[in-house]
C-alpha cells in the first residue's frame, strides 16, 4: 500500500541532515531520504534510506511507484565553486535532477488530487551584482533585483524557481480542465552555518571553514578579501524557515520565492567573531581572486520583509546568539 510520506533528497549534505534531525524528532511523518551516500551511522533508524542518483530514472520510478509524498524537500545539489569545476554536471543534477522530482511532485499531485508541496533550497547565488559599487549601494537586496547570477549553481537555482513557479501556476493551461498543480516554495538562502557539519564545495564556505580550523588549533587561509560581506545564517534557523515555510497557509503566500536571512558579516567581522572565542586563532587572509570574484557578485545582505509578513519569519539566533549559544559551544563540544 502506498504510504503518505515526506522525502528529503541530499540528506546526508548539511541542511538535509539537520533538518532530517529535526523531522524525525516532531514523529509526524513517515521519512523517506535519498542520497548518493549512505545515511551517516547517527541518523540510521530515523528515516528508509534510498542510496542513488538523482538522475537515475529507474530509482525515480521506484520513489514515484512506493510512495504517496505530502511535501518534498529537494536538497541535492552541487554547490557553487564545485559547480564551476563541473558545469554540466551541475546543470545536470540542479536542474535536470530537480525537473524530474518537480514531474513526480505534478503527476502525484493530479493523480491524487491534493497539492504536493516541494520545498526548494535556493541562495543568494541567484543574485549578480555587476561590480562593488552596486554591491555597496544595494545592500539589502529584494526578490526582483539584480538576477543575473554569475555561476552554473546560481543559474541553476533561479531557473528552477522559475521551473518551480510554472509548474504550480501554469502547467498543462491549455487543458480544458485545470489540474490540480503542486505547490512549489523556495527559500534564497545566505551562506549557511553550522556546528556540527563543515560545507564543501561551496563559496560561502570560508565563514564555517574559518571558526571550525579555529577550534582545532588549525591555522586557517580564508580565500576572501577582508572586506568582502555577505549575509549568514545558523542551522537551525535555517531548518525553522524550511518548516515554517512548508507548513505556511498558501492564501497568506504572495510570492513562490522568499529572501531569509540573519547576519551580515564582512570576512574581517567573522574573524572578529572568531577571535573572541579562539584567540589563539591563526587566520590569514589570501585571496582566492577567481572565488572571490563569485562572493564579490553576492549581495552584501538580503531583505526578506516578505517573508517576515506573509508567514511571520524571524530568525531566532542575532549574530551574538548565534556565537554564543549555537556555534561556539557546540564546535567546543565536538572538537574536545
Ligand atoms: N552556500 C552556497 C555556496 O557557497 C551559496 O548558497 O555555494
Amino acid at each position: 500500500m502506498l504510504k503518505k510520506t515526506t522525502l528529503i533528497t541530499g540528506v546526508c549534505g548539511e541542511i538535509g541532515q539537520a533538518l532530517l534531525e529535526t523531522l524525525a524528532e516532531k514523529k509526524e511523518h513517515n521519512i523517506v531520504t535519498f542520497d548518493l551516500k549512505p545515511l551517516p551511522k547517527a541518523f540510521q533508524g530515523k528515516s528508509t534510506h534510498i542510496e542513488g542518483d538523482i538522475l537515475d530514472e529507474s530509482i525515480l520510478a521506484h520513489l514515484a511507484n512506493e510512495y504517496e509524498f505530502e511535501v518534498i524537500y529537494h536538497m541535492a545539489a552541487l554547490l557553487s565553486t564545485t559547480g564551476e569545476k563541473k558545469p554540466l554536471l551541475a546543470h545536470e543534477v540542479n536542474a535536470c535532477g530537480t525537473i524530474a522530482l518537480m514531474e513526480i511532485a505534478s503527476k502525484q499531485s493530479r493523480a491524487r488530487g491534493e497539492r504536493v508541496k516541494f520545498i526548494f533550497p535556493s541562495s543568494i547565488a541567484a543574485y549578480g551584482l555587476p561590480d562593488l559599487k552596486t554591491k555597496t549601494e544595494h545592500y539589502y537586496i529584494g526578490e526582483k533585483e539584480c538576477t543575473e547570477p554569475t555561476t552554473m549553481y546560481g543559474c541553476t537555482k533561479l531557473y528552477c524557481e522559475k521551473i518551480g513557479n510554472y509548474y504550480s501556476e501554469y502547467l498543462l493551461q491549455l487543458a480544458e480542465e485545470a489540474p490540480v498543480r503542486m505547490d512549489f516554495r523556495s527559500l534564497r538562502f545566505p551562506g549557511l552555518i553550522s556546528a556540527f557539519t563543515v560545507p564543501s564545495g561551496g563559496t560561502s564556505d570560508f565563514g564555517p571553514e574559518m571558526l571550525h580550523a579555529a577550534a582545532q588549533n588549525k591555522p586557517y587561509a580564508c580565500f576572501v578579501r577582508r572586506d568582502v560581506r555577505i549575509p549568514f545564517m545558523v542551522m537551525p534557523d535555517a531548518v525553522k524557515s524550511l518548516i515554517t515555510l512548508a507548513n505556511a497557509p498558501l492564501e497568506n503566500l504572495s510570492t513562490r520565492v522568499y529572501n531569509v536571512t540573519s547576519f551580515s558579516l564582512s570576512a574581517e567581522d567573522f574573524e572578529e567573531q572568531v577571535q573572541k572565542y579562539f584567540p589563539n586563532a591563526e587566520i590569514t587572509f589570501e585571496p582566492d581572486l577567481k572565488r572571490q570574484a563569485i562572493v564579490d557578485s553576492w549581495p552584501a545582505d538580503l531583505n526578506d520583509d516578505a517573508a517576515r509578513k506573509d508567514w511571520g519569519w524571524k530568525p531566532d539566533y542575532d549574530v551574538t546568539r548565534a556565537f554564543e549559544e549555537y556555534l561556539v559551544p557546540n564546535i567546543r563540544k565536538r572538537y574536545r
